[in-house]
């Protein structure tokens, strides 16, 4: 069976979380390629909400299998809270969670580097979740890290002494003012870890490849947006990984001519957690109520989020680089009341009407240049039918439809599983 994937088109917090959650009774499998605790996906049904960080969003469901990939980077601190919720919610997940013995550690000292290194930015700091994710992934790239499978070595406080004690040195040569007790930090990693060690550890791209031979489905869930991709997003004002298509590839060994179903999702609007430019960002009474309608407040950091217009070059860039192959739009419930809605179709870049991302998309480079559509009054959060919707959020999607060339199939009307329509 081919391997579905669920990405994030935007900027992140598209509402991943949710949609891998209503999609999971569909799957067998539901596998993380990617991030790490800057990851925040919500999740609501039964009236309790519920955050996860690095646990795929599968979890709630008894007879799927969650299986962190090689290319996720674990905090076992916050792993082993993230388990204490699950307990706390009887959920019994010892026997559906299998973590990659390939995937790396976030150390206390990763953490550490990332707030020097941030701190040492001052204004032009990229505005990261502090999770320790860049310092993370460059010592995987620069072939330092520790990972999983290390865990299960004699040997591997000694790798951890070395290494943490090179951050040590690297922190003082950041020469900002840094407090920290790492004795402390310490204990509660190394006691973290012996929780995670309860865990199942697996060669995951062997079981998967097995998993695959079998028939069974599998969805790869995405963290965080293909506009925060190291690659494709707004550079240096991204995370570390891959966040797009291919990041599934790498992060979980899955091979490229055996994906099947891309689902890209995306909020009706659009927002932005951290520093970074935002061609259709609003200061004004409507972005202001996108905010408070949308509460829109980091699952992770609990920071406001920026909110703009709908931008379709950003977005038409987002379905090509990951193959999208059909559309979830979410928090449409959120723009009722709007008179007018505005869509970014183009942008004035250097005095020219472009249609793609360009290089440069600060705020001296480029100008929005908007399409107005006609908004709608009633509130969507009690419709259950498509029938339901009102004519001209209908035409709404419509026009993104015939603008992005994709189907829109599902439309999320508020935060629960329920409030979820197909069309
Ligand atoms: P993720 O990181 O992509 O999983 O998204 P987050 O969980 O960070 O942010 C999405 C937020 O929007 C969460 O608070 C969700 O509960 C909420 N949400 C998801 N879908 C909808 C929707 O259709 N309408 C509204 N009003 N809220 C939604
Ligand atoms: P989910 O999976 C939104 C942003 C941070 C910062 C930049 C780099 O919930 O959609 P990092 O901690 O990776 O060094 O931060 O990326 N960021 C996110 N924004 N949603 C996320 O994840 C994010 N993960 C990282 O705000 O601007
Ligand atoms: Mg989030």
């Amino acid at each position: 069976m081919a391997v579905d994937l669920l990405l994030g088109l935007q900027w992140g917090d598209e509402g991943k979380g949710k949609i891998v959650d209503v999609l999971t009774s569909k799957y067998d499998i539901i596998a993380r390629f990617q991030g790490g605790p800057n990851a925040g996906h919500t999740l609501e049904f039964d009236g309790q909400k519920h955050v996860l960080h690095t646990i795929p969003s599968g979890i709630f469901h008894d007879e799927t299998i969650n299986l962190v990939g090689n290319g996720v980077v674990i905090d076992p601190v916050i792993f082993k809270k993230e388990l204490d919720n699950l307990s706390k919610n009887n959920v019994d997940y010892k026997s559906k969670l299998l973590i990659s013995r390939k995937a790396h550690l976030i150390l206390p000292t990763h953490r550490l580097l990332d707030a020097a290194s941030e701190a040492s930015k001052g204004k032009a700091k990229i505005g990261s979740t502090l999770k320790g994710i860049g310092p993370t992934y460059m010592d995987k790239t620069g072939r330092n890290g520790i990972r999983v499978g290390d865990l299960e070595l004699e040997n591997w406080k000694e790798k951890y002494r070395t290494l943490a004690d090179k951050h040590e040195k690297m922190i003082k040569f950041y020469d900002v003012d840094i407090q920290y007790d790492l004795a402390e930090l310490e204990k509660e990693f190394f006691n973290a870890v012996k929780t995670l060690k309860s865990l199942t550890f697996i060669d995951s791209e062997a079981y998967l490849h097995e998993a695959q031979k079998e028939g069974k489905t599998i969805l790869a869930e995405g963290a965080q947006g293909s506009l925060l991709d190291i690659d494709f997003g707004t550079y240096p004002f991204v995370t570390s990984s891959t966040t797009t298509a291919a990041g599934a590839c790498t992060g979980l060994g899955v091979a490229p001519n055996k994906i099947g179903e891309a689902y890209g999702i995306f909020k009706a609007y659009t927002t932005r957690v951290g520093s970074g430019p935002f061609p259709t960002e609003l200061f004004d009474e409507d972005g202001e109520t996108m905010g408070r309608v949308g509460n829109e407040f980091g699952a992770t950091t609990g920071r406001a989020r920026r909110c703009g217009w709908l931008d379709l070059v950003a977005l038409k860039y987002a379905v090509q680089v990951n193959g999208i192959t059909q559309l979830i739009m979410m928090k449409g419930d959120v723009l009722s009341g709007f008179k007018t809605l505005k869509v970014c179709t183009a942008y004035n870049y250097k005095g020219k009407e472009i249609q793609h991302l360009p290089y440069n998309i600060e705020a001296e480079n480029v100008t929005p240049v908007y399409t107005e559509i006609k908004g709608w009054a009633a509130d969507l959060t009690g419709m259950t039918k498509v029938d339901e919707l009102p004519k001209e959020f209908n035409d709404y999607v419509e026009f993104l439809e015939k603008e992005l060339e994709i189907p829109i199939k599902v439309v999320s009307v508020g935060p629960d599983r329920t409030q979820t329509i197909q069309r």
